[in-house]
């Protein structure tokens, strides 16, 4: 008997990708799900850091964040070290997280730093990238031109995104569409209330497919999310466009939805339908959301390997709709159990979907209409991995 995930029941990578291609280009009633073997090879997962994560526009939080001098998030994206800090100019910035001296790792985490300091020599930047002050050099050496490589930052819609390719084509445009569907929500003025960051066994792939689709609320969060935003009430009157996907969820009528039960629509903008309505998105390739008018939930995500992905995860909510002192600790609290509770009805699940890719058995099946936003997907990695020269 073959060994699960032994290399001689996969496919090359070029096979993979034609296959690939020839799905893509399926009309939504003959799709099905993504081949196994995607979730599993090597080849593959080099080239999604590649022609993916290297190229696009990759969420590293949130304007809020950022928002006080020196505020940072030390991360990775496509494996290259970045650091993204506030200035004291209120620009957020994104560098290399890399000492120009001898190579050490600048900052770890998140925290807040007037200066950037080595834990190496203690080579000592400002905000802005520069070298300032130093120890123990040779006379006559001078920090002048010493600067950290500095990535594209785009803000939208009060989400920062980095790209490490200077080359792209800017974020704003391809979400035109989105920031009109998204426009009473005023989204901007959502204040941070928590993150978390975690690595989950699994294939990135696998928990954004996971996330943009309705079908598995009926039974996987039945006690959750189901009774009050029901599988059988959401929508996919939208394809979203290159850059994005959308559904739409609807509350059930009368049904408290025990995540926002106190919360009461502060927002005057939002229509009748905008009040009962969660968008839920995938910003290409990696960043997806839920949004509603009391709150938003989000995840960026960035793979580490076939079978492990970094999840920086968080909530924010419109102004005012937490009060103050301890019954808003409370309901912080509150609100990141009841996350955490979903998260944890995905885990598992997803988990499994990717330690059994690698089965001799593992077989993509047919598409439900429920899951138009994976067909779409599929139609955005076939285009992104398809080899440039071709
Ligand atoms: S490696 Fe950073 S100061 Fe030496
Ligand atoms: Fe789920």
């Amino acid at each position: 008997m073959r060994k699960l995930d032994s290399p001689d029941h996969r496919e090359p990578a070029e096979q993979l990708l034609r296959e690939l291609h020839n799905q893509s280009i399926l009309p939504f009633d003959e799709a099905r799900a993504l081949a196994p073997a995607l979730y599993c090879d090597d080849a593959i997962h080099a080239l999604e850091l590649e022609r993916i994560f290297a190229r696009e526009w990759c969420c590293v939080g949130r304007a809020g964040d950022f928002a006080t001098p020196g505020r940072y998030l030390a991360t990775d994206i496509a494996g290259e070290p970045v650091l993204v800090v506030g200035g004291a100019d209120g620009t957020i910035r994104a560098f290399s997280n890399i000492c120009r001296h001898r190579g050490a790792r600048l900052l770890e985490g998140t925290g807040e730093a007037r200066r950037i300091v080595c834990p190496y020599h203690a080579w000592t930047y400002d905000l802005e990238g520069r070298l300032k002050t130093f120890t123990f050099m040779r006379d006559g050496f001078s920090p002048d031109g010493v600067c950290l490589p500095e990535f594209r930052t785009e803000a939208w819609n009060g989400w920062v995104y980095v790209n490490l390719d200077p080359e792209a084509e800017p974020l704003a445009p391809r979400l035109e569409p989105l920031g009109r569907i998204l426009a009473n929500y005023q989204l901007a003025s959502y204040e941070p209330l928590f993150r978390v960051e975690e690595v989950w066994p699994t294939n990135w792939k696998i928990l954004i497919e996971n996330f943009t689709e309705p079908y598995h609320f009926f039974i996987a969060h039945k006690d959750t999310v189901e009774p009050a935003l029901p599988t059988r009430m959401t929508r996919h009157e939208d394809d979203g466009g290159d850059g994005f996907t959308l559904f739409r969820q609807f509350r059930a009528p009368g049904v408290s939805y025990e995540y926002a039960s106190d919360m009461v629509v502060l927002n005057d903008l939002l229509s009748e339908e905008e009040r009962s309505m969660y968008p839920i998105i995938n910003t290409f390739p990696a960043h997806v959301y839920s949004v509603s008018p009391e709150r938003l939930f989000w995840m960026s995500l960035q793979p580490l390997g076939t079978d492990q992905v970094r999840v920086l995860w968080g909530v924010d909510v419109y102004p005012g709709s937490i009060p103050g002192g301890k019954a808003g600790e409370e309901r912080v609290a509150e609100l990141r159990a009841a996350f955490e509770k979903i998260n944890g009805e995905d885990k598992g699940i997803v988990e499994s979907i990717r330690r059994n890719a690698g089965s001799r058995h593992a077989a993509a099946g047919p598409l439900s209409p429920k899951e138009r936003c994976l067909w779409h997907f599929q139609r955005y990695l076939a285009r992104m991995l398809r080899d440039p020269a071709s």
